[in-house]
């Protein structure tokens, strides 16, 4: 599972060529500054070893001549670390003394007489100081030369002087990096182990005051995360527990409808216990849906990509087909007053927030009552209405009556009091109202529900 990078590769990643670089460019200019400094030192100390040696320079009967005493010869040409060569030469070219092939001079220098220059000999770099000597045969060259084990000897030294420092503070650049990151992530590897230790049931907020700050709205997007499960696992457990408390009651009656069945001879109770048996399965099935449609209406229930642009007046009109006839068996006028009305929301839901308010009014309206279906486009909402004049809710159950398995008493039929519950939990997910009202007339019950609208500028793509 390793991928991306790690924050220490990041971190010497992007500290280290820099600090390469600087220490790179540190060298080349401690060198060019040590290197000069050292030849000029060592230049000079080349020339006054000319100089001493031009001193000693003699014309005699016409011929120039160097007078250098054995022990002065000692003195000028022995040196602790290098080769010490020397020339003299005549104007015309001529030997005069010192070693044979000492490098000349290519130029003469333009003002002093004197000029400092590198050359080879005995294949070692030399460098080398030339004087040009005025004298009554002309202009006699002096050539002093040494080897470059001191000046190399001493640039190193410098060098190293300078540079040691430097590395040591790349070393230790990478020491603090690698263990700073360490020391930074341990609060994260103690959050880390703490939800890894953790029981799938345990969702109570992760403990993250002691992480970084930069950490601290990941900690909070995980509470948040956490606490959203905890909803959805409630409302599991909730419908777990609903279900098996509601249905264990029909399911038993069931059992014993089918026991007496079996134990029956005569035809004829056999053929009511079997009426029964039917109604009280019918209860069961209807009570096992609403059980279920409640469960799926739970707003925890349902990702944000399953909401669509829906008009709410398209899915009245669509269950106008199915709902007619089941009016007409009681006589009922189910009359539709539509508008488009467009909300987000997802299309299975509101059928079945519609279908259980006109199961109610058909249920609870008496024979040859009237029931409208309405949907109002407003300005800030998108409204759907079931009014009819049947009996109407008390005022005092008005809120109850969304209860889950709230029943008015003496309601008739064999409802499970979820109906109204779903209304409410469906109107939940789409973050609208669900309320009961008395209608304009005074009679009845208007259930309405108040969508916010959708705006302008999602698509328009009803169902
Ligand atoms: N249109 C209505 N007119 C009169 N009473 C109503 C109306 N709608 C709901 N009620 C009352 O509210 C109660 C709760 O309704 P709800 O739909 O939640 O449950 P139900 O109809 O009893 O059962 P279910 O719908 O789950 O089969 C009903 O029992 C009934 O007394
Ligand atoms: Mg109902």
């Amino acid at each position: 599972m390793k991928s991306g990078h790690s924050l220490r590769q990041l971190l010497l990643g992007w500290l280290l060529p820099p600090l390469v670089l600087l220490l790179v460019a540190g060298a080349i200019t401690a060198y060019q500054i040590t290197l000069s400094a050292a030849t000029q030192a060592y230049d000079r100390a080349l020339l006054d070893g000319a100089l001493a040696l031009a001193k000693q320079i003699r014309v005699e009967n016409g011929q120039t001549v160097l007078d250098l005493p054995l022990i002065a010869q000692q003195v000028l040409l022995t040196d602790k670390y290098d080769h010490i060569y020397y020339l003299v030469q005549g104007s015309h070219g001529e030997f005069i003394a010192g070693h044979r092939g000492l490098p000349l001079p290519e130029e003469k220098p333009l003002e002093e007489n004197r000029i400092y220059y590198d050359g080879f000999f005995h294949g070692e770099k030399v460098r080398i100081a030339a004087l040009f000597i005025p004298s009554e045969t002309g202009q006699v060259h002096v050539l002093m030369g040494e080897t470059l084990v001191k000046r190399n000897k001493l640039i190193w030294e410098i060098l190293l002087g300078m540079l040691a420092p430097q590395v040591l503070l790349v070393a230790a650049t990478i020491g603090l990096v690698w263990f700073g990151v360490k020391r930074g992530l341990a609060p994260i590897e103690r959050l880390r182990n703490e939800i890894a230790a953790r029981s799938q049931h345990d969702l109570r907020p992760v403990q993250g005051e002691q992480a970084p700050t930069e950490v601290q709205p990941m900690v909070e997007a995980l509470n948040t995360l956490l606490e959203k499960l905890g909803t959805v696992m409630g409302a599991q457990q909730r419908f777990i527990s609903d279900a098996a408390h509601q249905l264990r009651t029909p399911l038993a009656a069931l059992q014993a409808q089918v026991d007496l069945a079996l134990h029956q001879k005569n035809d004829g109770d056999l053929r009511l216990t079997l009426q029964h048996l039917f109604a009280a399965t019918e209860r069961t099935v209807h009570l096992a849906n609403q059980l279920l449609t409640l469960a799926r209406a739970e707003p925890a229930g349902h990702l944000p990509g399953e909401m669509q642009p829906v008009d709410l007046s398209q899915i009245a009109q669509e269950c106008a087909e199915e709902w007619v006839p089941r009016a007409l068996v009681k006589n009922i006028d189910l009359g539709f007053e539509l508008e488009p009305a467009r909300i987000i929301g997802i299309p299975l839901l509101i059928r079945e927030l519609l279908a259980n308010l006109l199961d109610n009014a058909i249920r609870y309206t008496p024979v040859g009552g009237n029931i409208t279906v309405r949907t109002i486009a407003q300005a800030h909402a998108s409204v759907l209405e079931v009014e009819d004049n049947g009996p109407g809710i008390p005022t005092s159950d008005t809120d109850a009556v969304f209860e889950r398995f709230y029943r008015i008493k003496g309601s008739p039929g064999d409802g499970c009091g979820l109906g109204l519950a779903i209304v409410r939990e469906i109107a939940r997910t789409h973050s609208a109202l669900a309320e009961s009202k008395i209608p304009p007339t005074g009679q009845g019950t208007l259930m309405r529900a108040i969508f916010p609208v959708l705006p302008d500028s999602l698509p328009d793509t009803p169902t």
